[in-house]
């Protein structure tokens, strides 16, 4: 053991420290700047398509946001408009689009147009335009059940929309949208 390895070492060839001739400090030279120049070249073309996509995301999302912030002030200011029409502050119809939302929309659809087999077009409604609005929040309290002579679907509206938490205030904020959405089905408001 101790003498083979004494051979190896004898017998190998001799172990010259490896030091770069010009020829290879050139080749590393080159070599270096071949691959700092692709890492450049690539560095400038990832930035602009950053920059690019940073661009176009930012510009799309500004459109974006005038096309939304523009439908939001249409929407404002017809709230004005009908506010001032219906005699009211213009946040009792937000108020009462909130109330909307949560509690008629599953039958009667966001404009009052209807859900078809579960409620009845509000917004067009005759009926609904007859009643002064103490009429129309009596009405909303009580609904109309399958056996009233006046039901047409065969359908219950639940009083309170079957939300047995809203309050006089609510039914006369949801009163107010209800307007609301009468008006700009006339086209009153746009
Ligand atoms: C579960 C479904 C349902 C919900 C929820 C509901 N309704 Fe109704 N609503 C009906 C149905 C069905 C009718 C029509 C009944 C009939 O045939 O006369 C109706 C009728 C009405 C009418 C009378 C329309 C007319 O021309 O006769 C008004 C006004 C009305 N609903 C408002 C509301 C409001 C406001 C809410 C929320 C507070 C609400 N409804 C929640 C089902 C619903």
């Amino acid at each position: 053991m101790g003498i083979n390895s004494g051979a190896v070492r004898d017998s190998g060839t001799p172990r010259t420290r490896h030091t770069p001739s010009a020829i290879c400090r050139a080749e590393h030279r080159s070599a270096g700047r071949a691959r700092r120049g692709n890492t450049t070249f690539l560095s400038v073309v990832a930035t602009a398509m950053i920059v690019t996509l940073a661009v176009v995301c930012v510009g799309g999302a500004m459109a974006q946001n005038r096309r939304a912030g523009a439908s939001l002030r249409a929407h404002q200011e017809r709230v004005l408009r009908v506010a001032s029409q219906i005699g009211v502050d213009p946040w009792v119809i937000d108020a009462g689009r909130e109330t909307y939302m949560g509690t008629c929309t599953a039958c009667h659809g966001p404009s009052g147009q209807a859900l078809p087999g579960l409620g009845k077009d509000i917004a067009h409604s005759e009926f609904v335009r007859g009643l002064s609005d103490g009429a129309l929040l009596m009405f909303l309290k009580m609904g109309r059940s399958t056996w009233d002579p006046m039901n047409t679907t065969g359908v219950e509206m639940p009083g309170k929309g079957g939300n047995p938490m809203l309050d006089d205030d609510d039914l006369r904020e949801i009163v107010a949208y209800v307007r609301f959405l009468q008006i700009n089905a006339a086209g009153g408001a746009n």
